[in-house]
C-alpha cells in the first residue's frame, strides 16, 4: 500500500475528486491547509486579490491505495489539478504498512 499526499489549489479540488472517482477511487481525507513553495507565497494570488509574501491557502488530500493504484491516480491528478502557473502543488507518495477498517476489522488492502 501506499499513500498519496497531494497538495493543490482549493478551487481544483471539485475536478481532482470527479477525476478520481471516474477512476474508482473511493475514499479520501481532505484537509484545508496553508503553505508555500519555491516562491515563498509570492507571485500568487491570495484570497484578498492582492499579490503578497505570505502563507497561501492549499488543500491537501491523502488517499492510501494499492500499488497498482498509484500511477494511474497520480496521473488524473496532475492532469486535472495542473493549470501551468506557479503554486499547481506537489504530490508526494510514502510506503503504508497496516490499514485497518474499524467496523471490521479488515486489514491491509482489504481495509481499503
Ligand atoms: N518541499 C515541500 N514540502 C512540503 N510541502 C511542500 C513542498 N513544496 C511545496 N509544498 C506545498 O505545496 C504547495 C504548493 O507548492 P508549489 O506548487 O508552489 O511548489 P513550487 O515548488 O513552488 O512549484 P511552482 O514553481 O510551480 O510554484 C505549497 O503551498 C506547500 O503547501
Ligand atoms: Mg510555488
Amino acid at each position: 500500500m501506499k499513500k498519496i499526499e497531494a497538495i493543490i489549489k482549493p478551487f481544483k479540488l471539485d475536478e481532482v475528486r470527479d477525476a478520481l472517482s471516474e477512476i474508482g477511487i473511493g475514499g479520501m481525507t481532505v484537509s484545508e491547509v496553508e503553505g508555500y513553495g519555491r516562491q515563498n507565497g509570492n507571485g500568487e494570488l491570495h484570497r484578498a486579490g492582492e499579490y503578497g509574501s505570505d502563507m497561501l491557502p492549499k488543500v491537501k488530500l491523502e488517499i492510501v491505495l494499492t500499488d497498482t493504484q498509484v500511477q494511474p491516480v497520480l496521473k488524473a491528478i496532475v492532469s486535472a489539478a495542473r493549470t501551468g502557473k506557479i503554486g499547481d502543488g506537489k504530490v508526494f507518495v510514502t510506503r503504508i504498512r497496516e490499514a485497518v477498517r474499524i467496523r471490521t476489522e479488515e486489514k491491509g488492502a482489504g481495509a481499503l
